[in-house]
Protein backbone atom coordinates (compact mmCIF):
# COMPACT_ATOMS: atom_id res chain seq x y z
CA UNK A 1 0.00 0.00 0.00
CA UNK A 2 1.41 3.48 -0.70
CA UNK A 3 0.78 5.79 1.39
CA UNK A 4 1.33 9.46 1.36
CA UNK A 5 2.23 12.06 3.44
CA UNK A 6 0.96 15.35 4.04
CA UNK A 7 3.19 17.31 1.85
CA UNK A 8 1.80 14.67 -1.11
CA UNK A 9 -1.73 14.17 0.39
CA UNK A 10 -2.50 18.00 -0.38
CA UNK A 11 -1.11 18.27 -3.91
CA UNK A 12 -4.05 14.80 -4.45
CA UNK A 13 -6.67 15.63 -6.57
CA UNK A 14 -8.96 14.23 -3.80
CA UNK A 15 -7.83 17.05 -1.98
CA UNK A 16 -7.78 19.81 -4.13
CA UNK A 17 -10.98 18.79 -5.73
CA UNK A 18 -12.72 21.53 -7.18
CA UNK A 19 -16.02 19.36 -7.03
CA UNK A 20 -16.42 19.51 -3.36
CA UNK A 21 -18.95 20.98 -1.38
CA UNK A 22 -17.37 24.31 0.33
CA UNK A 23 -20.48 26.31 0.10
CA UNK A 24 -22.42 25.09 3.10
CA UNK A 25 -24.15 28.11 4.77
CA UNK A 26 -25.22 28.41 8.46
CA UNK A 27 -28.97 27.14 7.77
CA UNK A 28 -31.22 26.39 4.77
CA UNK A 29 -31.09 23.32 2.80
CA UNK A 30 -27.08 23.31 1.67
CA UNK A 31 -25.99 24.06 5.36
CA UNK A 32 -24.25 23.32 8.89
CA UNK A 33 -27.34 23.05 11.02
CA UNK A 34 -28.54 20.05 8.52
CA UNK A 35 -25.62 18.83 8.62
CA UNK A 36 -24.65 18.86 12.33
CA UNK A 37 -28.12 18.11 13.48
CA UNK A 38 -27.67 21.27 15.65
CA UNK A 39 -27.62 25.78 14.63
CA UNK A 40 -24.43 26.75 15.77
CA UNK A 41 -26.12 30.12 16.89
CA UNK A 42 -27.91 27.65 19.39
CA UNK A 43 -25.07 26.59 20.78
CA UNK A 44 -23.20 29.87 21.54
CA UNK A 45 -25.99 31.78 22.65
CA UNK A 46 -26.35 31.38 26.16
CA UNK A 47 -22.65 31.83 26.24
CA UNK A 48 -23.13 35.70 24.48
CA UNK A 49 -26.20 36.43 27.03
CA UNK A 50 -23.95 35.01 30.08
CA UNK A 51 -20.53 36.96 28.97
CA UNK A 52 -20.93 39.04 26.05
CA UNK A 53 -18.63 36.94 24.08
CA UNK A 54 -17.91 34.03 22.64
CA UNK A 55 -15.91 32.32 19.85
CA UNK A 56 -16.27 29.58 17.30
CA UNK A 57 -13.67 27.88 15.17
CA UNK A 58 -14.77 26.37 12.17
CA UNK A 59 -11.84 23.52 10.17
CA UNK A 60 -11.83 23.18 7.15
CA UNK A 61 -14.10 26.44 6.39
CA UNK A 62 -14.76 25.75 2.89
CA UNK A 63 -15.52 29.46 1.88
CA UNK A 64 -16.61 30.35 4.82
CA UNK A 65 -19.95 31.19 3.93
CA UNK A 66 -21.82 29.64 7.32
CA UNK A 67 -19.27 31.64 9.31
CA UNK A 68 -20.02 35.10 7.71
CA UNK A 69 -23.62 34.22 8.18
CA UNK A 70 -23.51 33.72 11.45
CA UNK A 71 -21.53 37.00 11.89
CA UNK A 72 -24.12 39.40 10.43
CA UNK A 73 -26.91 37.27 12.38
CA UNK A 74 -25.53 37.31 15.61
CA UNK A 75 -24.91 40.48 18.01
CA UNK A 76 -21.48 41.87 18.82
CA UNK A 77 -19.47 39.84 20.72
CA UNK A 78 -18.88 36.93 18.52
CA UNK A 79 -15.20 35.66 17.42
CA UNK A 80 -15.38 33.90 14.46
CA UNK A 81 -12.54 32.20 13.10
CA UNK A 82 -12.53 29.58 9.80
CA UNK A 83 -9.19 27.71 8.63
CA UNK A 84 -9.29 25.68 4.96
CA UNK A 85 -6.11 24.87 2.98
CA UNK A 86 -7.89 26.53 -0.10
CA UNK A 87 -7.91 30.38 -0.04
CA UNK A 88 -10.64 30.15 -1.86
CA UNK A 89 -13.00 32.06 0.72
CA UNK A 90 -16.57 33.37 -0.26
CA UNK A 91 -15.98 37.32 -1.43
CA UNK A 92 -18.97 38.18 0.79
CA UNK A 93 -16.36 37.20 3.95
CA UNK A 94 -13.90 39.29 3.18
CA UNK A 95 -13.62 42.06 5.81
CA UNK A 96 -17.06 40.97 8.08
CA UNK A 97 -16.63 42.34 11.30
CA UNK A 98 -15.18 39.32 14.03
CA UNK A 99 -14.21 36.85 10.83
CA UNK A 100 -10.64 35.84 10.93
CA UNK A 101 -10.65 33.45 7.94
CA UNK A 102 -7.12 31.55 7.41
CA UNK A 103 -5.67 29.24 4.73
CA UNK A 104 -3.50 26.98 6.36
CA UNK A 105 -3.74 23.05 7.19
CA UNK A 106 -5.37 22.05 10.23
CA UNK A 107 -2.96 19.15 10.78
CA UNK A 108 -0.14 22.24 11.54
CA UNK A 109 -2.17 25.60 12.12
CA UNK A 110 -2.50 26.29 15.41
CA UNK A 111 -5.01 29.23 17.24
CA UNK A 112 -3.75 31.26 20.50
CA UNK A 113 -6.92 31.09 22.14
CA UNK A 114 -10.04 28.69 23.27
CA UNK A 115 -13.52 28.49 21.68
CA UNK A 116 -16.99 27.73 23.04
CA UNK A 117 -17.67 26.05 19.44
CA UNK A 118 -15.72 23.70 17.12
CA UNK A 119 -17.09 22.20 14.22
CA UNK A 120 -15.60 20.70 11.22
CA UNK A 121 -18.15 19.76 8.40
CA UNK A 122 -17.40 16.97 6.00
CA UNK A 123 -13.42 18.06 6.41
CA UNK A 124 -12.12 15.32 8.35
CA UNK A 125 -13.05 13.15 5.26
CA UNK A 126 -9.73 14.92 3.10
CA UNK A 127 -7.17 14.70 6.32
CA UNK A 128 -4.38 12.74 6.71
CA UNK A 129 -3.56 12.20 10.67
CA UNK A 130 -7.53 12.74 11.18
CA UNK A 131 -7.19 11.56 15.06
CA UNK A 132 -4.24 14.24 15.30
CA UNK A 133 -6.43 16.58 14.20
CA UNK A 134 -9.53 15.55 16.81
CA UNK A 135 -6.64 15.55 19.50
CA UNK A 136 -4.87 18.77 18.51
CA UNK A 137 -8.88 20.42 18.81
CA UNK A 138 -9.99 18.92 21.48
CA UNK A 139 -7.74 20.85 23.58
CA UNK A 140 -8.30 24.29 21.79
CA UNK A 141 -12.39 23.93 23.42
CA UNK A 142 -13.34 26.17 26.51
CA UNK A 143 -14.51 24.59 29.45
CA UNK A 144 -18.00 23.57 28.75
CA UNK A 145 -17.62 24.24 24.84
CA UNK A 146 -18.52 21.90 22.11
CA UNK A 147 -16.60 20.09 19.50
CA UNK A 148 -18.61 18.28 16.70
CA UNK A 149 -17.20 16.79 13.48
CA UNK A 150 -17.97 14.36 10.90
CA UNK A 151 -15.69 11.20 10.89
CA UNK A 152 -16.15 8.52 8.95
CA UNK A 153 -14.57 5.74 10.95
CA UNK A 154 -14.48 3.39 8.05
CA UNK A 155 -11.80 5.69 6.59
CA UNK A 156 -9.74 4.89 9.75
CA UNK A 157 -7.27 1.64 9.37
CA UNK A 158 -4.66 -0.05 10.68
CA UNK A 159 -1.53 -0.04 8.95
CA UNK A 160 -2.16 -4.07 7.71
CA UNK A 161 -4.86 -2.55 6.22
CA UNK A 162 -7.39 -4.29 9.00
CA UNK A 163 -10.32 -1.66 9.90
CA UNK A 164 -10.09 0.06 12.84
CA UNK A 165 -13.94 1.17 13.40
CA UNK A 166 -14.43 -0.90 16.33
CA UNK A 167 -11.08 0.00 17.73
CA UNK A 168 -11.52 3.34 17.43
CA UNK A 169 -14.88 3.59 18.40
CA UNK A 170 -14.27 2.06 21.93
CA UNK A 171 -11.27 4.01 22.16
CA UNK A 172 -13.10 7.65 21.31
CA UNK A 173 -15.78 5.76 23.63
CA UNK A 174 -13.23 5.55 26.65
CA UNK A 175 -11.54 9.21 26.20
CA UNK A 176 -14.90 10.54 26.62
CA UNK A 177 -15.73 11.24 22.63
CA UNK A 178 -19.00 10.73 21.51
CA UNK A 179 -19.83 9.07 18.36
CA UNK A 180 -23.04 9.48 16.51
CA UNK A 181 -23.10 6.24 14.13
CA UNK A 182 -25.86 7.65 11.84
CA UNK A 183 -24.79 11.08 11.13
CA UNK A 184 -20.99 10.26 11.25
CA UNK A 185 -20.10 12.42 14.05
CA UNK A 186 -18.02 12.59 16.78
CA UNK A 187 -18.59 15.35 19.36
CA UNK A 188 -17.38 16.31 22.92
CA UNK A 189 -18.21 19.09 25.67
CA UNK A 190 -15.38 20.06 27.27
CA UNK A 191 -11.83 20.57 26.23
CA UNK A 192 -10.26 16.69 26.64
CA UNK A 193 -6.64 15.25 26.07
CA UNK A 194 -6.93 12.37 23.57
CA UNK A 195 -4.09 10.11 23.80
CA UNK A 196 -4.56 6.94 21.94
CA UNK A 197 -2.49 4.49 20.91
CA UNK A 198 -2.03 4.79 17.45
CA UNK A 199 0.55 6.45 15.29
CA UNK A 200 -0.06 7.85 12.55
CA UNK A 201 1.42 6.24 9.59
CA UNK A 202 0.11 7.83 6.15
CA UNK A 203 -2.74 8.24 4.27
CA UNK A 204 -4.30 6.82 0.96
CA UNK A 205 -6.22 9.18 -1.45
CA UNK A 206 -7.61 5.82 -3.57
CA UNK A 207 -10.18 4.46 -1.12
CA UNK A 208 -12.87 5.95 -3.66
CA UNK A 209 -15.85 7.46 -2.26
CA UNK A 210 -17.09 7.63 1.11
CA UNK A 211 -20.61 7.92 2.95
CA UNK A 212 -20.71 11.45 1.16
CA UNK A 213 -20.59 9.99 -2.64
CA UNK A 214 -17.12 12.03 -2.91
CA UNK A 215 -13.52 10.27 -3.16
CA UNK A 216 -12.16 10.40 0.57
CA UNK A 217 -9.11 9.81 2.54
CA UNK A 218 -8.59 6.70 4.66
CA UNK A 219 -5.54 6.98 7.15
CA UNK A 220 -3.76 4.52 8.41
CA UNK A 221 -2.13 3.58 12.09
CA UNK A 222 0.27 1.90 13.77
CA UNK A 223 -0.84 0.18 17.01
CA UNK A 224 1.28 1.38 20.05
CA UNK A 225 1.76 -1.43 22.55
CA UNK A 226 1.75 1.23 26.22
CA UNK A 227 2.28 -0.38 29.38
CA UNK A 228 2.60 -3.68 31.05
CA UNK A 229 -1.44 -4.99 31.03
CA UNK A 230 -2.69 -5.14 34.39
CA UNK A 231 -3.11 -8.29 36.97
CA UNK A 232 -6.24 -10.32 35.55
CA UNK A 233 -8.81 -9.19 38.02
CA UNK A 234 -12.23 -11.11 38.02
CA UNK A 235 -14.48 -9.37 35.31
CA UNK A 236 -17.52 -7.99 36.61
CA UNK A 237 -20.84 -10.40 35.74
CA UNK A 238 -22.62 -8.74 32.94
CA UNK A 239 -25.39 -9.74 30.55
CA UNK A 240 -27.45 -8.85 28.07
CA UNK A 241 -30.99 -9.52 26.59
CA UNK A 242 -33.17 -8.67 23.59
CA UNK A 243 -37.38 -9.06 24.04
CA UNK A 244 -40.25 -7.34 23.18
CA UNK A 245 -39.39 -4.72 25.16
CA UNK A 246 -36.14 -3.63 23.75
CA UNK A 247 -32.58 -4.36 24.78
CA UNK A 248 -31.19 -5.29 28.62
CA UNK A 249 -27.60 -4.74 29.68
CA UNK A 250 -26.54 -5.37 32.83
CA UNK A 251 -23.41 -4.53 34.24
CA UNK A 252 -22.35 -5.71 37.63
CA UNK A 253 -25.81 -4.87 39.54
CA UNK A 254 -26.69 -1.65 37.44
CA UNK A 255 -29.51 -2.37 34.23
CA UNK A 256 -29.60 -0.28 31.36
CA UNK A 257 -33.12 -0.78 29.62
CA UNK A 258 -32.99 1.06 25.81
CA UNK A 259 -36.66 0.44 24.28
CA UNK A 260 -37.03 -0.50 20.76
CA UNK A 261 -37.96 3.32 19.76
CA UNK A 262 -34.76 4.28 20.63
CA UNK A 263 -32.61 1.62 19.04
CA UNK A 264 -31.11 2.82 15.67
CA UNK A 265 -29.18 -0.36 14.48
CA UNK A 266 -27.54 -3.60 15.88
CA UNK A 267 -24.25 -5.54 14.39
CA UNK A 268 -21.83 -7.69 15.18
CA UNK A 269 -18.13 -8.37 14.55
CA UNK A 270 -14.92 -9.32 15.15
CA UNK A 271 -12.06 -6.97 16.71
CA UNK A 272 -8.94 -8.48 15.95
CA UNK A 273 -6.02 -6.36 17.35
CA UNK A 274 -3.30 -8.55 17.35
CA UNK A 275 -0.58 -6.30 18.79
CA UNK A 276 -3.16 -6.23 21.78
CA UNK A 277 -3.98 -9.17 22.19
CA UNK A 278 -7.19 -9.09 21.93
CA UNK A 279 -10.05 -11.17 19.16
CA UNK A 280 -13.42 -11.22 20.27
CA UNK A 281 -16.56 -10.87 19.03
CA UNK A 282 -19.10 -7.19 19.55
CA UNK A 283 -22.63 -6.81 19.11
CA UNK A 284 -22.52 -2.94 18.16
CA UNK A 285 -26.34 -1.53 19.19
CA UNK A 286 -26.20 2.25 18.24
CA UNK A 287 -28.93 4.52 19.58
CA UNK A 288 -30.87 6.65 17.94
CA UNK A 289 -29.95 9.77 19.96
CA UNK A 290 -26.34 9.17 18.91
CA UNK A 291 -24.59 6.80 21.59
CA UNK A 292 -23.92 3.33 21.37
CA UNK A 293 -23.57 -0.20 23.65
CA UNK A 294 -20.80 -2.47 23.14
CA UNK A 295 -21.70 -5.70 24.47
CA UNK A 296 -18.45 -8.29 24.44
CA UNK A 297 -19.77 -11.95 23.57
CA UNK A 298 -17.91 -12.40 27.55
CA UNK A 299 -21.55 -11.62 27.81
CA UNK A 300 -24.09 -13.29 29.38
CA UNK A 301 -26.74 -13.68 26.54
CA UNK A 302 -24.97 -12.35 23.52
CA UNK A 303 -25.50 -14.94 21.32
CA UNK A 304 -29.00 -15.08 22.18
CA UNK A 305 -29.24 -11.30 21.64
CA UNK A 306 -27.74 -11.91 18.15
CA UNK A 307 -29.60 -14.52 17.36
CA UNK A 308 -32.80 -12.26 18.05
CA UNK A 309 -31.83 -9.04 16.71
CA UNK A 310 -31.07 -11.04 13.15
CA UNK A 311 -34.85 -12.82 13.93
CA UNK A 312 -36.40 -9.66 14.49
CA UNK A 313 -35.42 -8.31 11.12
CA UNK A 314 -35.98 -11.88 9.14
CA UNK A 315 -32.22 -12.11 8.09
CA UNK A 316 -30.62 -15.09 8.88
CA UNK A 317 -27.93 -15.89 12.05
CA UNK A 318 -24.59 -14.85 10.80
CA UNK A 319 -22.38 -17.43 11.86
CA UNK A 320 -20.71 -16.54 14.59
CA UNK A 321 -17.88 -19.05 15.05
CA UNK A 322 -16.52 -18.18 11.47
CA UNK A 323 -17.35 -14.35 11.58
CA UNK A 324 -13.89 -12.98 10.21
CA UNK A 325 -11.67 -10.45 11.12
CA UNK A 326 -11.37 -7.90 9.35
CA UNK A 327 -15.28 -7.22 7.75
CA UNK A 328 -16.20 -4.18 9.08
CA UNK A 329 -19.61 -5.71 10.79
CA UNK A 330 -22.81 -7.33 10.29
CA UNK A 331 -25.74 -5.98 10.48
CA UNK A 332 -28.30 -7.81 12.22
CA UNK A 333 -30.71 -5.22 12.52
CA UNK A 334 -31.84 -1.09 11.40
CA UNK A 335 -35.47 0.66 12.54
CA UNK A 336 -37.09 1.79 9.73
CA UNK A 337 -36.24 4.95 8.17
C1 LIG B 1 -16.24 19.17 1.58
S1 LIG B 1 -15.41 20.65 1.95
C2 LIG B 1 -16.38 21.27 3.28
C3 LIG B 1 -16.24 22.77 3.45
C4 LIG B 1 -17.15 23.41 4.47
N1 LIG B 1 -16.95 22.87 5.79
C5 LIG B 1 -18.59 23.28 4.02
O1 LIG B 1 -19.27 22.38 4.56
O2 LIG B 1 -19.03 24.03 3.15
C6 LIG B 1 -13.91 20.12 2.72
C7 LIG B 1 -12.93 21.23 2.92
O3 LIG B 1 -11.82 20.73 3.66
C8 LIG B 1 -10.67 21.46 3.24
N2 LIG B 1 -9.47 20.72 3.66
C9 LIG B 1 -9.03 19.51 3.26
N3 LIG B 1 -7.90 19.18 3.89
C10 LIG B 1 -7.61 20.20 4.74
C11 LIG B 1 -6.58 20.46 5.67
N4 LIG B 1 -5.58 19.58 5.87
N5 LIG B 1 -6.59 21.61 6.37
C12 LIG B 1 -7.59 22.54 6.16
N6 LIG B 1 -8.60 22.33 5.29
C13 LIG B 1 -8.62 21.19 4.59
C14 LIG B 1 -10.88 21.53 1.72
O4 LIG B 1 -10.08 22.53 1.12
C15 LIG B 1 -12.37 21.83 1.64
O5 LIG B 1 -12.62 23.21 1.61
Amino acid sequence: MRLLDDEALQRSSVVANNAMNRERGLDGVNSYARDLGFHPLDRLRPQLVEHGSAAWLDLCCGQGRALAQAARQAPDGLALVGVDLVDHFDPQAAGVDGLTLVTGSVSQWQPGRTFDLITCVHGLHYVGDKLGVLARALTWLSPGGMFAAHLDVASIRLADGTPATRLVRRLLRDAGVDYDARRRIVTRTGPAVLDLPLEYAGADDRAGPNYTGQPAVDSYYRPLRTGTRPDPVPPPRRAVAVDDRGVRVEHDGSVFDVAWHDVHRASVSRLVVEVAGIDHLELTVDLVYGHHLTIPDSDDGFAAAVAEFARRSGRAEPDLAHLRAGLDDIELWQQDA
